[in-house]
């Protein structure tokens, strides 16, 4: 399958290494940057790309960044995709550790909203 990841930290990380050993396509954002993204490229054969990039690649798409930076992706990061396309996001909302507190999730709103 054809699988974009934004985020490759320890989640985001972990799935490139673990999908490309399964033959899977897989096209892989962060915030810094394609060229950041250069030594995991040549350990796994994963493609660096743009968020968008990400977004736009895959049959599943995996959504894997801390909850407090979701409001800084693109607002039309998923326009156009096709109502088939999987999103899996694998956030956890930490208001104490690392998020702060988020007032829409604070009055009820799901974390993967
Ligand atoms: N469900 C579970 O069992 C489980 C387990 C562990 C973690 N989690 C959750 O999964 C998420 C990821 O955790 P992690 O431990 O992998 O995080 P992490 O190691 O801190 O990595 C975060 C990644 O997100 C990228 N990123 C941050 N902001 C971004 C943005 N605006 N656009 C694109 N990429 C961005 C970072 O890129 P840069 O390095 O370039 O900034 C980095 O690659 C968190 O919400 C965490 O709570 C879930």
């Amino acid at each position: 399958m054809k699988i974009g990841i934004i985020g490759a930290g320890n989640i985001g990380g972990a799935l490139v290494h673990r999908f490309t050993e399964l033959g899977h396509e897989v096209f892989v954002a962060n915030s810094r940057g394609p060229e950041s993204l250069a030594a995991l490229a040549n350990e796994t054969g994963a493609k660096p790309v743009s968020v968008p990039e990400a977004a736009q690649a895959g049959e599943v798409v995996v959504v894997t960044i801390p909850e407090k930076n979701i409001p800084s992706l693109p607002k039309d990061l998923f326009a156009g995709v096709p109502a088939d396309v999987v999103v899996i996001d694998t956030g956890n909302y930490y208001p104490r550790q690392r998020d702060g507190r988020i007032a829409e999730i604070e009055s009820g709103m799901t974390e993967s909203r």
